[in-house]
This record gives C-alpha cells, structure tokens and sequence, in this order.
C-alpha cells in the first residue's frame, strides 16, 4: 500500500511507559511488554491498533484482566478499552525467534550474540506497539539470560540492577531517564569485551564512554573511542550540545543491514565502522570511522532529543546530522586544504551517487511524498542532498547565524517529534534579517521539489566599459510525479579570475528563472569561478574554453574549483572521444594541454598530496555516464581505460618521482597529511604498474610486490595488491593468495580481498566468471549483509564495463541474485535492485537486455515489498 504525507493524523494513544522483560533464547525469546497508555484527547476516539510482524501471541491483558481483540493484516486491534481519559495498564505476552530472523530487523542473532535493529519498523518485530516514531515513552528493560553464554546484557540509559538468578541464567535491569520514540530501543546480549574511557564534560560531568567488539578484537577499538572522544568535545564547543547521558556505549557487530544506529545511549554498528588498526584498515576506513561515529552520536541531540514527527520527515535527522559529520570531520582537519580535500570527496558521492537518483525512476524530494517501502527511502538524496540543503542554509544566514538557529530549535522542540517546516522555521526565525528569512518559502521548494536543477551561465565582457556581466537561467527537469517546477534559491558563491589578479568570492543568491550580475572595474577578461566550494548542489553548465579551465586549474584561489576545472577537462575529452567512436586500443583521448597541466598539478612544490591524488584521478565512468543522453557502457569503460593508459605512459618519470617522494619513515598515522601522501604513491603505483604492464617492463610490478610483502600498513599493502590487480599483471594470483592467508580470519579485510576481485577492471568478460567464482568461495556468504556487498554489489554496482554485457550475463546474474536475496534480507535485496535505476539511459543490447532482467524480478509472485517498489518504479513510464 502507497503511505501519503498528507494522510498523516496524530495517533489515536499516547504509551507514557513501557516496561520490557526478555527471556533470550535464539529459537524462542519470550517479552512481556506492559505499558501504561491514555486516550489522545485532540484525536477522536477510536480502536487501539498495535503493528506486529512475525511475532506469536500468548496473551493480552488490559488492567490485568482478560480482554478481547482481533488481528488486522499485521495489527492487533483493541476495541473495549476502557472509556476517559486515564491511563491504562496494557500488558502483551509475546514470543520470536531471533535465530530465524535473517532479514535483520528487530531482534537476530550474529555470533551466537544478540542483537537489534529498530529503524524504521523494527521494534514491531519484537512487541505489538504503536511502531511511530511520534509516540515517545519511558522505557524501562529487564534482560534474563544464561550467563556463560550472555554474560553482556545491554540496553538503553542506565543499569540500575544486576545479578544471578537460578539455572545459570542472569538478569540486567536497565532504565533509559529520556522519553523516546521505539525506533531508538536497543539490545545487545553475548559475549562481548569493552574500552573504556571516563570523560569530563565542559559543565564538569562525568560519563562513562564504552566500545564493546568481540573478545579477539579490542586492539582495533583505539580509533572509534578516539573519534567518539572528538565528537563529544565538538558538539559542546560548536554547538553547545553536551553528552546528556552517564553512559554512552557503542557495540559492534558483523551482520548489520547498513553503517551504524544511534539508539540512545547504545549505538550500534557495523564492524566496519568501528573496528581498525594499521594492520587491518585502510587510511579510508579510518576516516569512514571518524565519520560514522561522528554522525552516530551527533544524532543523539539531532534525531533523539528532537526527533521525526513521521518518516517523511526522515532527512530532518538526516540531513541535518550528515551535514553535522562533514563540519565535524572538516573541523578536525589541521590544515585548510584538508578541509577543501574533504569537500571535493563529499561533493564527489553527491554527484556520483544522488545525481543519479534525482535523474531516474527513484528521484524523490528531501521530504517525500509518498512511499511503500521506507526502508528503500533511506536514500542519498535524503541524507546527502538533505546535508547540502542544510549546507546552504547555513550559507545564507552564517556561520554564526546557523548556530544561533539551530539553538532556538533546541529551545522550541526539545523533547518533541518535529517535521522539516519546524526547523527551517526555527534558522530563519534566528536570523530575521538574513536571505534566508526573506525567501524562506521559496527555499523550502528544496524539501519539495525532487530533480537536480541546472544552473546555466554566459559571461559577457564589455571592454570599453569595463564591466563583465554574468547572465544566470536555471531549470530543472521533470521527475517521476513532478512534471514543472518552479524556480530555486541557489546560493552561488563566485569570484573572477584574471590572468593577474582576482576577485574576492561573493555570494549572489538565484531566486528567478533568469538574472544576470554585473561586475565593474574589471581591465581584462576574467575567467569565473562559479559555485565555489560548491555552493549549491546543482549541475553548472557554462561554456569553459580550454584554456580557461587551464587558467582556473592553475589559479583559482577556490581549491574546490580547482580540481572542478580538472574534472571538466578530463570529462571533455572523454566525451569526445567517446562521440567520435575513436576508442580502440592504442587511443589517446586526453591532449597534451591537459597532460601538461597534470604534470603541473603532480609535481607542485606546495599544493597537498591529497589534493593532487584527486586532481589526478579521473572521473568515474558512472558519473561520464550520466552526462550522456545514452550510454555505451563498454565505450565508456575503454575510453576512460585509454585515458588512464595515456596518463600513465605520458607521466610515467613523473610518477616514479611522485612514488619515491612521497615514502616516509616513522609510525603510522591515519591523518589528512600522511593519508594524502598515501593515496599519491599508491596512485603512483596504480599507474607505473598499468605503463608497466603495457611495456612488457618488468621493474615496476615487482617493485609492487615486494612493497606489498614488505608493506608496515593495511594501507600501503592493499594500494599495492590493487595496483598489481588493477593492472592484470601476472604477479597480481600470487599477492592475492597470499593476502588471503594473511587475513583469513580477518572478517573485514577479506571483505577486502573479495571486492578488490569483484570490482576489478574488465578485459574482455573476465570478472563475471571471477565473480562466480567468489561466490562458491568457502569464505562467501550470502547471509552476512557486508560480505554479500563486497562480492555482489562491488560487480552490479561499482564496476559497469564488468556489468553491462553486451551477451546480457550480468543482468542475469543481477537478477538472479536479487530474487535470491529477497527470500533472506528484502533491505539488502533491494538495494541491489537499484544497480539498474539507469537502464532506460542504455544504448541496445544493453537496454531490452536489462529491461528483460527487471521483468523478470518483477514477475516473481512473493516478492517484497521493498524489490517491488524498486522494480515497478524502474519499468514504470
Ligand atoms: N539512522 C541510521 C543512520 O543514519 C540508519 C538506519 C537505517 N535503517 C534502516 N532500516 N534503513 O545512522
Ligand atoms: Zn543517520
């Protein structure tokens, strides 16, 4: 059934306290769920629906007497309550088998430990409730299990009793002293070991920080408390928000649908958000850590403490708090050009992931519509483009002003269920004499209006009279249900750029569909240098010469518009080469300008290693992909193929010198700086192993060998294997085998070795019968949500010349692999489902074959609801 945002109605009761007992038991736990509710007196009166999935019933009481009731599709229905508007005592008797749960929702079992996932509506998997996230109660959690098997019983708040009871079972009394919504409800029971840290807050408080992992892994928890340490600190000094917990606890675990779950007060993870040292994790994992435990736990004042009225308003949590992990992660970087290097990557997901989604058949807006399936809307436009909106109205208030804002939402909602309108209400009220107050409901279209604009610009440079005018018009495509739209407010932060000077950067604000800027005073013709830092997450369009790109390349202040003139270079000559059909092997598609210009960026004597490695590293294929209006996949794949070719034989000197520049002695450490360097010499690698490789030279590939032998960190060791797999050397069957005896009982890191394979470049159909291969790997397991990634999604997903067939094989092995996951984890299944959101986009074969792919998924009768919606959406028209 399709849920609208305008249907919504608050809920017909209030549930003031709940008090849950579990008996654990893998095939049978048994919770008994009391709870005191009362009539809402603004809403007419009405039954009392609970949601329940996959649980048994055993008893209903109300005010500890029998009462009668009937199941509705997955609702227990109460109609006799009793009349008024007292509370009632309404105690259910249920059972579940976690052991079963293979989909990851509610309460399952991993390890032999377990564990629970309530968002979106999970909780209903483990009591009948009302499973919304605007009813907010007290909970209070009793845990009983055997102690030698579950000798950790967690839940939410603070352990108020513990001790033994008879059989050699034991029991943990937990009480959370804040209100909140069920989709924060969390336990956690097994063998399990912690770090700990004892804090002082700025208000002088103490609180207990702990990171709980399996008993062989607490030398990889080092970097989490580190990162939850910095968090804490940096939400009291940014935005006076304190830890309102004594205990704030973070668990780890290897089966979990997605990143990590900010329960209160009891965050849990996936390993591989959590868990790194030198030897395991990569420089990326490390700052994927700082990120994801940054954004957990700033969730606890942006999602607890003020949390959604209704999932429609998931992105005000979303957004809100992944713009709050970038700002964190940009603020503990020491030096400028980290921050900038940060935002180019951040910038870099959006357009290769969200631009996608706005432009096909899940484009939705930051605050949807309507949905099937929820869990198929937690979505990079709702988390990452709801961060941009967030960005921007930080933007047209200040940096300050966007402080004060989100403090009188703090004042106006703490404690209360809100919805988007509240909190860009609150920012603008804060700021009454900001752009933002004045177009405050033009901005709002960004929460309304799904689609990426575009925004078109022409510079006009009138020499006699010293001005150069800037006509600005912006549009934006149809979406699926939005046929017009109506005009955005796009913060464009610009500045000109001459041949010897330039402008500051100033911020004009687009409000109309066309308006022009005109700047005096200016004695040349500048360049300009439009939407830096990318001011607003839209697609510019402005007719760049080359040598303007070279000019801006060379010399915008903006490090963000910089590597954008780079971008732009690299992504016309690949569309040229990829119109003009000239992709056979042997092909140079990249002209000398630009490879000059890189050898410039290469061997700078003082921009960042970091900058350079994303200066240098071409656009991916899915995003040349997306500015074509229809895709040959594989001539994508070999154009950019040739560019990387061209880049590594043209620079070759340049490279071995970036390789050997860039080594350094000392003791690992995972910072901007030493990380950049890093991915330079390990771009250096990846390069002098493909020149390598096409010269029949020798040194070079074992050189990589040794190196990946020798290596003192996952970093540099995994930068050396993927640059001898990357380039189908012969040596690459040797370092791979003996990775994996290195590593085998390291989870993780062979989730590593598998997506390395899986992700690999295609030379003439090699990777799907490797990628069928990993699958009958004694290591594969299709149950394990991050092993299922690394083998599966890195081939759908993250390798289209591996994917996109012209004989069709991949899309069936897509297809195949979706119905299969859909019988066990429907989330995961779905999210598969996604790889060919594009397919309308494909050149034939590639089209019927793929539209044949998804007929055949959507033919399937007992399909889920969340692969259906997917499918229906990718063949609707
Ligand atoms: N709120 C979590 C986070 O962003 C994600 C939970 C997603 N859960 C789901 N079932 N889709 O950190
Ligand atoms: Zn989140």
């Amino acid at each position: 059934a399709v849920i609208h945002r305008g249907d919504y109605t608050a809920p017909a009761y209030w549930i003031d306290t709940v008090d849950l007992s579990f008996d654990l038991d893998p095939a049978k736990t048994r919770v008994l769920n009391k709870m005191t509710l009362r009539r809402n007196p603004d809403v007419e009166a009405g039954p009392l629906r609970l949601d329940g999935e996959e649980l048994n019933l055993a008893r209903v009481l109300v005010n500890g007497q029998g009462t009668s009731f009937k199941m509705e599709n997955n609702q227990l229905v109460l109609e006799n309550l009793p009349e008024g508007h007292e509370p009632f005592a309404l105690e259910i008797f249920t059972t579940c088998a976690p052991v079963k749960n293979t989909k990851l929702m509610g309460l399952y079992v991993s390890n032999e430990s377990f564990f629970t996932q309530c968002e979106a509506e999970g909780f209903r998997r483990i009591t009948y409730f009302l499973d919304r996230p605007d009813v907010m109660a007290m909970y209070t959690v009793t845990l009983r299990a055997d102690k030698a098997k579950y000798p950790v019983l967690l839940s939410n708040g603070n352990l108020v009793e513990h001790g033994t009871l008879e059989d050699g079972r034991h029991f943990a009394k937990w009480v959370d002293p804040h209100k909140k919504p069920s989709y924060l409800f969390a336990l956690v029971a097994g063998q399990l070991v912690a770090r700990e840290q004892r804090i002082t807050s700025r208000a002088g408080k103490e609180h207990l920080l702990q990171v709980y992992v399996r008993p062989g892994d607490l030398d990889k928890t080092e970097h989490a408390m580190n990162s939850l340490m910095a968090s804490v600190a940096w939400d009291e000094a940014r935005f006076g928000l304190p830890l309102d917990l004594e205990r704030f606890m973070i668990v780890a675990t290897s089966d979990f649908n997605m990143g990590a779950m900010e329960n209160k007060g009891l965050n849990i993870f996936n390993t591989k958000y959590v868990l790194a040292n030198q030897a395991t994790a990569t420089d990326v994992d490390y700052s994927n850590i700082e990120s994801v435990v940054g954004h957990e736990y700033f969730h606890n004042w942006t999602g607890n403490r003020i949390t959604c009225r209704d999932w429609f308003q998931l992105s005000l949590k979303e957004g809100l708090t992944v713009f709050r992990d970038q700002e964190f992660s940009q603020d503990l970087c020491a030096e400028p050009s980290a921050r900038a290097v940060k935002r180019i990557e951040d910038v870099r997901v959006l357009r290769t992931a969200q631009f996608p989604e706005d432009a096909g058949p899940m484009a939705h807006p930051v605050r949807p519509d309507s949905y099937i399936e929820i869990n198929n809307f937690y979505t990079v436009t709702i988390y990452e483009k709801g961060a941009e909106v967030v960005r921007m109205m930080q933007t047209l208030t200040s940096r300050v002003g966007f402080a004060k804002g989100m403090t009188l939402y703090f004042e106006r909602f703490d404690g209360q269920a809100v919805t988007c309108d509240d909190f860009a209400q609150s920012i603008a009220d804060a700021n009454p004499d900001s752009a933002l107050a004045k177009l405050l409901p033009q901005f709002k279209r960004w929460y309304s209006q799904a689609g990426t604009p575009r925004l078109a610009a022409r510079g006009e440079y009138d020499a006699a009279a010293q001005t150069y005018t800037l006509h600005f018009t912006q549009s934006c495509a149809p979406t699926p249900g939005q046929v017009a739209k109506e005009p955005f407010v796009i913060p464009v932060s610009l500045g000109l750029v001459g041949a010897t000077s330039h402008t500051d950067t100033q911020l004009f604000v687009m409000t109309e569909a066309a308006q022009s800027l005109t700047f005096n005073n200016v004695t040349e013709e500048p360049v300009p240098s439009i939407l830096r830092g990318f001011s607003a997450p839209v697609v510019l369009d402005f007719d760049y010469t080359d040598a303007q790109l070279l000019t801006l390349l060379a010399n915008d202040p903006d490090p963000f518009n910089r590597w954008e003139a780079g971008q732009r270079l690299a992504l016309r000559s690949a569309i040229n080469c990829i119109a003009a059909g000239a992709y056979s092997t042997g092909a140079t598609p990249l002209n000398d300008a630009y490879i000059d210009a890189m050898r410039a960026v290469l061997r700078h004597p003082t921009l960042d290693a970091a900058f350079k490695e994303l200066v240098l590293t071409l656009p991916s294929e899915t995003y040349i992909a997306e500015q074509l209006d229809v895709v040959d996949p594989q001539r994508i794949h070999a154009v950019r193929e040739a560019m990387r070719l061209q880049l590594a034989t043209a620079l070759q000197a340049d490279w071995e010198w970036a390789f050997d520049a860039h080594q350094y002695n000392g003791a690992y450490e995972p910072d901007p700086v030493s990380s950049g360097r890093r991915a330079l010499a390990g771009l250096a690698l990846t390069f002098l192993n493909l020149a390598a490789v096409q010269s029949g030279d020798t040194v070079w590939p074992g050189k990589t060998l040794q190196r990946f032998k020798d290596a003192g960190n996952m970093t540099d060791r995994f930068n050396a294997l993927a640059a001898l797999v990357g380039s189908g050397h012969a040596l690459a069957a040797q370092a791979l085998a003996r990775f994996h005896a290195l590593f085998k009982d390291e989870a993780l890191v062979l989730d590593k070795w598998f997506a390395l394979q899986a992700g690999t470049s295609d030379r003439g159909g090699q990777v799907l019968p490797a990628v069928r291969q990993l699958m009958a790997h004694p290591d594969f397991n299709l149950r394990n949500p991050n092993r299922a990634r690394s083998v599966i999604f890195s081939y759908c997903s993250a390798n289209p010349g591996g994917f996109h067939r012209a004989d069709a094989a991949g899309y069936v092995f897509w297809a195949d692999r979706v119905m299969e996951l859909d019988g066990i984890n429907p989330q995961v299944a779905a999210r598969l489902a996604r790889a060919l959101d594009r397919w309308k986009k494909l050149a034939e074969p590639y089209r019927s074959a793929a539209r044949e792919a998804l007929v055949r998924v959507a033919a399937k009768v007992d399909l889920s609801n969340d692969v259906r919606e997917v499918v229906d959406r990718a063949l609707a028209d």
